[in-house]
C-alpha cells in the first residue's frame, strides 16, 4: 500500500499499546517510529539521578535550567540516548513510572520535549504517538487515533512486560500506576490528554496485531483513496 507523507499522530490512556500499534504502522508503512513518552521519561530518569525530584514528587526548580544541557535523543535504531549512554531499560521501570506524570505536567518540561519532536517531525512520513499529539503538537496530522483499552486488559500487559524485563512488580502496584497517570495527564493544565475532536477511535481490548493492523489498512484507504 503506498502511503503519502503524512504524520500519523497516536493518543491515548496509559498502556493501551500505542507504541506497540505504532512500531507495528512504522513497519508497515515504512514510518519513523517517535515515542514523546519516552523523552518524558527520559527527564524524568535525569531528574531522578541528579537529585532533582524526591519519593514525594516535590520537583526542584533547578530543573529548568539543568535541562538547557540534557542532550537526549534517539539513535538509529530509535532506542532513547543520553549522550553515549542507551537509557531504554532504566526509562520503563516503576520508579520511573511513578514520577513521569508529575514531571510531565511541568510546562517548561512540556516545552522542552514538544521542541524536540517537532524537529523530528519535520522529517514528514512519521509516526508519534504519546497523550497530545494530536490536540497540542502536530494539531494538523493528517490521520489521528486515540486508543482506549479496558483497565483490567492494559494492567495485565503492563504487568507481563515488566515481568519480562526482569522488575518483580504486583498487579496491585500496576494498576494503581495506570490510574494515577491518567488522571494526572487527563487534569493538568497544559495540554491534557483528551481526544481531539477528528481522531478515529481504536478500542483494542479485544484485538491482536493482526486486526489492528487491517482495521488501519482500511481506514487508510477509505480516507486518502488509496489502493
Ligand atoms: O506507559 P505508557 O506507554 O502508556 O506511557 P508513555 O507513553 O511511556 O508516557 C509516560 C508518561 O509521559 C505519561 O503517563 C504522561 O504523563 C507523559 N506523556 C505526556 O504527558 N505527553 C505525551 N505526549 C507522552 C507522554
Amino acid at each position: 500500500m503506498n502511503v503519502p507523507d503524512i504524520i500519523i499522530a497516536i493518543d491515548g490512556y496509559s498502556s493501551t499499546g500505542k507504541s506497540s500499534f505504532a512500531k507495528l504502522v512504522a513497519k508497515k508503512f515504512d514510518f519513523l517510529y517517535l515515542d514523546s513518552g519516552a523523552l518524558y521519561r527520559g527527564v524524568t530518569l535525569f531528574a531522578r539521578e541528579e537529585g532533582l525530584i524526591s519519593e514525594g514528587n516535590v520537583i526542584d526548580p533547578l530543573l529548568e535550567e539543568r535541562l538547557a544541557g540534557l542532550d537526549l535523543h534517539f539513535n538509529a535504531e530509535g532506542k532513547l540516548c543520553t549522550g553515549e549512554r542507551c537509557i531504554e531499560k532504566e526509562i520503563r521501570s516503576m520508579e520511573v513510572s511513578s514520577q513521569v506524570s508529575p514531571i510531565a505536567a511541568v510546562p517548561y518540561v512540556r516545552a522542552f520535549v514538544d521542541e524536540k519532536l517537532r524537529e523530528y517531525g519535520r522529517k514528514g512520513r512519521i509516526v508519534m504517538d504519546g497523550r497530545d499529539i494530536g490536540t497540542a503538537v502536530f494539531p494538523n496530522a493528517e490521520l489521528k487515533i486515540f486508543m482506549t483499552a479496558s483497565e483490567e486488559v492494559r494492567a495485565q500487559r503492563r504487568f507481563d512486560e515488566l515481568v519480562s524485563k526482569g522488575e518483580n512488580p504486583t498487579l496491585e502496584d500496576v494498576v494503581k500506576n495506570l490510574r494515577d497517570r491518567d488522571y494526572i495527564d487527563s487534569h493538568r493544565e497544559t495540554n491534557p490528554l483528551r481526544r481531539a475532536d477528528d481522531a478515529y477511535g481504536l478500542d483494542n481490548t479485544e484485538m491482536g496485531f493482526t486486526e489492528e493492523l487491517a482495521w488501519i489498512q482500511g481506514l487508510i484507504q477509505g480516507k486518502f483513496g488509496i489502493l
